[in-house]
């Protein structure tokens, strides 16, 4: 997704541009620009293709390093209108020059603004942000904050947006309506960022801009407009959970980011749950049990979604609420009938997911109750639900979401724990499955310490380029999130596929050239999944076979990964990391970017 960046204040900016754009390329994106002026109206302007690191190159030859710049802002484009190009790369400008506009998101009536544009000037690009540059050069009536409001008055849909006027070279204005915008203050600057996570360790303070709020910043000092009326915003103190992403000693930030999972998992449960007495402790989910509610919808996407699919199962395990999950990109354009006695659950680690949020705000339209579980705080979603919780996965940078899916699912456990002892759970069960659950942590630290086995696998599968990952039952979901973590980091298709029902058709598929990822732990339905994957044997499959650590039954399978045996609610878990870190390892010697993926974003910010 397209990140936005300005800076204004004492130090150089352009080496600040430069270093926080690189904050916001785990967002993916195609080509990186900038522009920076000081108040000589000494000004650089630098456009790059592919990644910033090529932006950075072209700076570092071009700029007269005896300049200091004082005002500037930033760009990380996701081409959406317009191919990748330097044309197209943003900062965009007015006819004159004279006005830069950096922006994110999507100006739906560009075209229609474009074509009465075209009459006077001319455009160099294909993109619906240079219309925005034309309009500040066609409205200006001698003041940019003016002039802002009244160009986005023009604009139909969303957007974030910042813009320096060359004339007034020490003000930099900002403004959003849907798109994010964060406003930092630290000493004697102020920074604007699209993304939480951009600025943090620098900051010391933050605030959101609300939506058709402005930000006016001169000479390193901010004020904040609503409809042209100046408004006083509180300001959040930056702590340890803004904390900075780095790699440690880990090849690529996502085998980081794995490698954080029993601390994320230790930190989720302590919020909630007391482990000496086995009980949940949560103001949140006390209210929750208070509320009326008789059916519960999910809506989420991508790994997400498929959390929630394994909580589902859950639910109807062991409490008595009909459970739908529904991906938010269907939900949002099926006929939706307001339920008022159904809680409506949307999940979403960014909180920033274009089609989520368009599903809070339908819903929202027709008084029903909405309940949010995202990692990154104060984030729109976060923002806009009743009420919510959150996953405590710290900062989760890289494309690939990992630590925060099991963040996920232990949120999603104890809310059901919660809610199942409102109703049908009895106490002597909900005790068996936190103690096994305090267990779960150091289990996840052995599965991490055994990594060279995927390593060794990825070497022996690299050469397949489809794959089965076979469920049952509550397993569905965790297959269907490994089969995607494959997709998305090796570029190979992978497929999840109910052991069961492949001999309905997909059994013509099996050939050894294709091989299974079969998720059998020693669990009730162990039998007739072994029945399953006989019958792939006997077709000379390749079995990759996920079982339990003291499973004895070892004769159909190539290879084995074997996990440690635990309460069979908790079996998603732990094929989890095994299955990860055999697609981080695939991703890693077919020569793929772990971190950056091809054509994706961390944040899906556009519908
Ligand atoms: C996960 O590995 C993917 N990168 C992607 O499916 C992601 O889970 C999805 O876009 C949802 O993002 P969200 O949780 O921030 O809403």
């Amino acid at each position: 997704m397209c990140g936005i960046f300005a800076y204004n204040g004492k130090n150089n900016t352009v080496p600040f541009l430069i270093e926080w754009l690189r904050n916001l390329e785990y967002r993916g994106y195609d080509s990186a620009g900038l522009f920076s002026i000081n108040n000589s109206w000494e000004f650089v302007v630098e456009k790059a293709v592919g990644k910033v690191s090529n932006l950075a190159t072209q700076v570092e030859k071009n700029i007269d390093k005896n300049i200091s710049y004082s005002n500037g802002i930033a760009h990380t484009r996701w081409a959406t209108h317009g191919k990748v190009t330097q044309e197209n790369t943003h900062p965009h400008y007015s006819q004159s020059e004279r006005f830069f506009v950096v922006h994110n998101w999507i100006i739906e009536n560009y075209m229609t603004l474009k074509s009465e544009l075209e009459e006077k000037y001319n455009f160099y690009s294909q993109t619906d942000t240079e219309v925005i540059a034309k309009l500040f050069e066609e409205l200006f009536d001698g003041n940019i904050i003016s002039t802002l409001e009244k160009v986005t008055e023009k604009l139909v849909w969303a957007y974030a947006l910042a813009v320096i006027d060359k004339q007034n070279p020490q003000t930099l204005v900002g403004a959003k309506l849907w798109s994010p915008m964060i406003v930092w203050i630290g000493q004697e600057w102020v920074f604007l960022s699209s993304d939480i996570n951009a600025v943090s360790h620098v900051a010391t303070q933050f605030t959101t801009l609300e939506d058709r709020e402005t930000v006016v910043i001169k000479n390193g000092k901010y004020e904040v407009f609503s409809l042209g009326n100046k408004v006083e915003k509180d300001f959040e103190e930056v702590d340890d959970r803004f904390q900075a992403a780095d790699k440690w000693l880990f090849e690529t930030f996502t085998e980081k980011e794995i490698h954080e999972i029993p601390t994320v998992l230790r930190n989720s449960l302590k919020w909630r749950i007391n482990f000496e007495t086995k009980s949940i402790q949560n103001e949140t989910l006390n209210e929750l049990n208070e509320m009326d509610f008789d059916r519960i919808e999910i809506i989420a996407s991508g790994s997400s979604y498929f959390a929630w699919v394994v909580w589902a199962s859950w639910f109807k395990e062991l409490a008595d609420i009909q459970t739908e999950v529904r991906i938010s990109s269907e939900f949002l354009y099926e006929k939706f009938i307001p339920n008022k006695k159904t809680l409506y659950i949307v999940i979403s680690q960014s909180g920033e997911t274009a089609d989520v949020r368009e599903c809070v705000k339908m819903i929202q339209q027709k008084d029903c109750n909405t309940f949010w579980i995202v990692n990154v705080v104060w984030s729109t979603i976060a923002r806009m639900c009743d009420m919510g919780l959150y996953t405590h996965s710290g900062i989760e940078v890289w494309v690939a979401s990992t630590k925060n899916v099991i963040g996920q699912l232990a949120v999603l456990l104890t809310m059901w724990i919660s809610l199942g002892l409102d109703r049908n759970l009895q106490m002597k069960d909900a005790k068996s499955l936190i103690e096994k659950l305090w267990e779960l942590p150091a289990q996840l630290e052995t599965q991490l310490a055994e990594s060279q086995k995927y390593t060794d696998l990825a070497e022996k599968y690299k050469k397949y380029n489809n794959f089965f990952y076979l469920w049952r039952n509550i397993l569905q979901g965790t297959a269907a999130e490994c089969s995607l973590k494959l997709k998305e980091l090796t570029y190979l298709h992978a497929e999840a596929y109910s052991t069961w029902e492949l001999k309905h058709g997909p059994l013509a598929l099996i050939h050894e050239d294709f091989p299974v990822v079969a998720i059998n732990p020693m669990w009730s339905l162990r039998e007739k999944s072994i029945s399953n994957i006989k019958e792939i044997w006997a077709r000379n499959g390749t079995v990759l076979w996920v079982i339990s650590k003291n499973d004895s039954y070892r004769e159909i399978y190539n290879d084995i990964i074997e996990i440690p045996e635990t309460h069979e609610l908790l079996t998603p878990f732990l094929p989890l990391i095994p299955l990860w870190l055999f697609s981080v390892e695939m991703a890693k010697k077919l020569w793929k970017d772990v971190d950056k993926p091809q054509n994706l974003a961390k944040s899906v910010t556009v519908e």
